[in-house]
Formats: C-alpha cells, sequence, structure tokens
C-alpha cells in the first residue's frame, strides 16, 4: 500500500486542475497581453483565476491578486514592498518559526539593507510570545511578517489580532499563508492584513505558481521589473496554465472536508500516542491546522523512522521537506525548546482531503513496530539506558 502523509510539502494535482490546465498549453496558447483573438481568451482566463481566488480568501477586489511563482517569491516580494515603501522605518518584525522564505530574505534585507530584525520567540506549543510581540512594535517598526500557521507544527497564530496591533504602530502586516489555504476558513475582508503569500502546490494546484494578495490602497513596488503584466507589478509573461490550474484548485477547495480530515488525524495521533511509549506532540494540540500531526519520538532517530516508512510505502517527513535529509534539528523544534532528547525523533505526518480510513488503518499497524525497532537500534537509546542504569 502506498500512504502519502506528506501534504505539508506539497500535494498531488488534483485531476480537475489538470484537465483546466490542459487547453491553455496547446488550444488557447496566446499571449495574454496580444490584442488578437488568441489573448483575448487568455485574459478572460486569467480574470476567472483572480476572482477564484479572491473568492477563497473572501477578499473584496479582485485586483489585490498579482500572480507570482509561488510562496518563497510572494513572500520575498511582501518584503522588498515594505523596505521600498517605507524606508523612513528600519525595523522588521518576524518569528523565530517562519519558513526559510521568510527567514533568509529578510536575513538578506539585514545584511544589504541595515535592517534591524526582531525575531519573537514562541512557547513550548509554538504559540507566538504576544508580551514580547507587543514589546516589539514601535514607531521604527515597518514591516511586521508572521505565518498564519507553522509548516512543521501546523500550530496557528491569531494573525487578525496581530494584523490590529501591526496596524496601531502604523506598521504594514504580512503573512505567509502558504499552509492555511484550503484547510482553514480564509475572510480577508474583515481583517487587517496587507500582504498575504500563498502557493498552489499545497492545496493540489500546480507546483511553480503563486500569489501575494495586496490590499487595496497599500503602496506597491515591484520585485521584477520588466513588463506591464499583472498591472506592471510583476513583470514577465504570465504562466497561463499554472495560473488557471491555481485558480481551478482555488475553486475545488471544499470546507465540508476538514472535520473529517481533522478526525483522521485526531484517529492517528491518539493511536500512535497509545501504542508508542515515550512520544509526544509537538505544537498547539487546540490550536492547529486539521491535517497535521508532528510526533517527537523520544530518544529515536526520525530519519530511520523515516526511512522505514518510506520501505512500507508511507511517506511522511522529519520537518520541513527543506530540511529534511540533513541532521540538523528543526529550527522550529528548537525555537520551541523541545528537549534534546526528542529533538532528533520528530516525525510530520500531513494529510489532506484525499487521506483514507485505510490508509490511516495501515499507518497504525506498521508505525508502532518501526518506532520500537528504530529505538533498540539508537545509540541515544543506548545512551538514555546507560545514563538510567547508571543513576
Ligand atoms: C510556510 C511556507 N512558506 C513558504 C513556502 C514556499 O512556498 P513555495 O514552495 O511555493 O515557494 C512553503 C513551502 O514549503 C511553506 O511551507
Amino acid at each position: 500500500m502506498q500512504v502519502y502523509l506528506d501534504n505539508n510539502a506539497t500535494t498531488r494535482t488534483d485531476p480537475a486542475v489538470v484537465s483546466a490546465m490542459m487547453p491553455y498549453f496547446s488550444e488557447y496558447f496566446g499571449n495574454a497581453s496580444s490584442v488578437h483573438g488568441l489573448g483575448g481568451g487568455v485574459s478572460g482566463a486569467l480574470r476567472l483565476a483572480r476572482r477564484q481566488l479572491m473568492t477563497l480568501l473572501g477578499a473584496p477586489q479582485e485586483q489585490e491578486i498579482v500572480f507570482c511563482s509561488g510562496g518563497t517569491e510572494a513572500n520575498n516580494t511582501a518584503i522588498h514592498v515594505a523596505l521600498e515603501t517605507l524606508p523612513e522605518r528600519d525595523e522588521i518584525i518576524t518569528s523565530t518559526v517562519e519558513h526559510a522564505a521568510i527567514l533568509a530574505p529578510l536575513a538578506w534585507a539585514q545584511k544589504t539593507r541595515g535592517i534591524k530584525l526582531r525575531h519573537i520567540p514562541v512557547d513550548t506549543h509554538g504559540r507566538l510570545d504576544l508580551d514580547a510581540y507587543r514589546a516589539a512594535l514601535g514607531p521604527r517598526t515597518a514591516l511586521v511578517s508572521l505565518m498564519w500557521a507553522n509548516n512543521e507544527t501546523g500550530t496557528v497564530f491569531p494573525v487578525g489580532a496581530l494584523a490590529k496591533m501591526a496596524h496601531q504602530a502604523g506598521a504594514l502586516f504580512h503573512t505567509d499563508a502558504v499552509q492555511v489555504i484550503g484547510k482553514l476558513p480564509i475572510a480577508l475582508a474583515g481583517t487587517q492584513i496587507d500582504m498575504l503569500s500563498l502557493s498552489g502546490h499545497k492545496f493540489h494546484g500546480p507546483k511553480g505558481v503563486g500569489a501575494l494578495y495586496v490590499r487595496k490602497g497599500i503602496k506597491f513596488s515591484p520585485l521584477l521589473r520588466g513588463g506591464h503584466q499583472e498591472r506592471g507589478r510583476r513583470a514577465g509573461t504570465e504562466n497561463v496554465p499554472a495560473i488557471v490550474g491555481v485558480g481551478a484548485a482555488a475553486a475545488l477547495v471544499d470546507s465540508a472536508a476538514w472535520s473529517r480530515m481533522a478526525a483522521l488525524r485526531d484517529r492517528l495521533e491518539a493511536g500512535i500516542l497509545a501504542a508508542v511509549p515515550g512520544c509526544r506532540v509537538n505544537g498547539d494540540a487546540a490550536n492547529r491546522l486539521p491535517n497535521t500531526c508532528n510526533l517527537a519520538f523520544e530518544h529515536v532517530d526520525g530519519e530511520a523512522v523515516l526511512n522505514n516508512l518510506a520501505r512500507a510505502g508511507i511517506a511522511a517527513s522529519s520537518g520541513s521537506a527543506c530540511t529534511s535529509g540533513s541532521m540538523e534539528p528543526s529550527h522550529v523544534l528548537r525555537a520551541m525548546r523541545v528537549p534534546l532528547n526528542a529533538l532528533h525523533g520528530a516525525v510530520r505526518f500531513s494529510l489532506s482531503a484525499e487521506t483514507s480510513e485505510a490508509e490511516i488503518d495501515y499507518v497504525l499497524a506498521v508505525l508502532p513496530g518501526i518506532a520500537a525497532k528504530a529505538r533498540e537500534r539508537s545509540p541515544l537509546w543506548a545512551d538514555h539506558l546507560k545514563a538510567v542504569n547508571f543513576t
């Protein structure tokens, strides 16, 4: 049996999305900017995709979507906008648990532009330290960039309240919502969020396409220059099939699937916790994405568990896909002060609306044995036994 539980890394492109995209490779291949008929049909398709995303986001104006190549570009653009439009302010607030697609461009801004970064810490459940956030905000804050939900633990930040606080300090508020789209309801119209990043491949759309939502009235400065596409906000001929695909994926999001997904996740989690001793949940169990379960097996090498799961046909991850394969413990779990004996034993299971009961049953049948074997063979376990016997 093949079980895919790595949906926070990427999702399967929905076959209906692929079907929607296909004609835009062959039949309607025109450039949206062309005045002839082929371009006309294409610009209508772009308009539809924009509307489909706006509907999903609960946002009021269709011009507020800027299509781009994905979450990474959307994040880089948001930071660029703040640096260019608020030059009199020289501080940016973020958190210690953001994705590298925020942390790395911010570190670059610090190095090249002398921006002062303030990384707000989280508690052991991954919840933002609100007192530290309040204290960090001030007249020098240009931008606050805080993720809506964490890709490793699924912990959700209260972005509505955080955006309000940012505005009280006169700062722009951006959220990396890449992991939230298609998993939790979004209603941007009632919020003070200025910019929001999303990525198609995280909600059954194609890879290499995403968008930056920019609230109407926000001053903008393009990251990519050289063309008038996206009303001058992102130069370069539009990737029409991908944009059609991300729009179709947005239209397919079905909130009715979320409670079933959460129930399956809860069953998976409870089953593993009951069957594997020395196992803990990483993240805020009370306020989490409905699809994410990050578990730490104490005195176990998580990579060994993952490799054996892969041999059994089960795809999971040790944290963010970008850091898996390296032995560096996740910066998110370190920020949450996960104890040393559990830091290397983290495994993330991320479900989708496609996950079935039978798949969860299969994981529950094989995982306890795999975890027990990995623990027996782990030098961390041997060290632990030595320490216990010694005392
Ligand atoms: C929270 C978060 N932000 C940004 C990204 C990057 O998105 P993309 O792969 O579309 O560049 C990811 C992808 O893993 C993510 O999880």
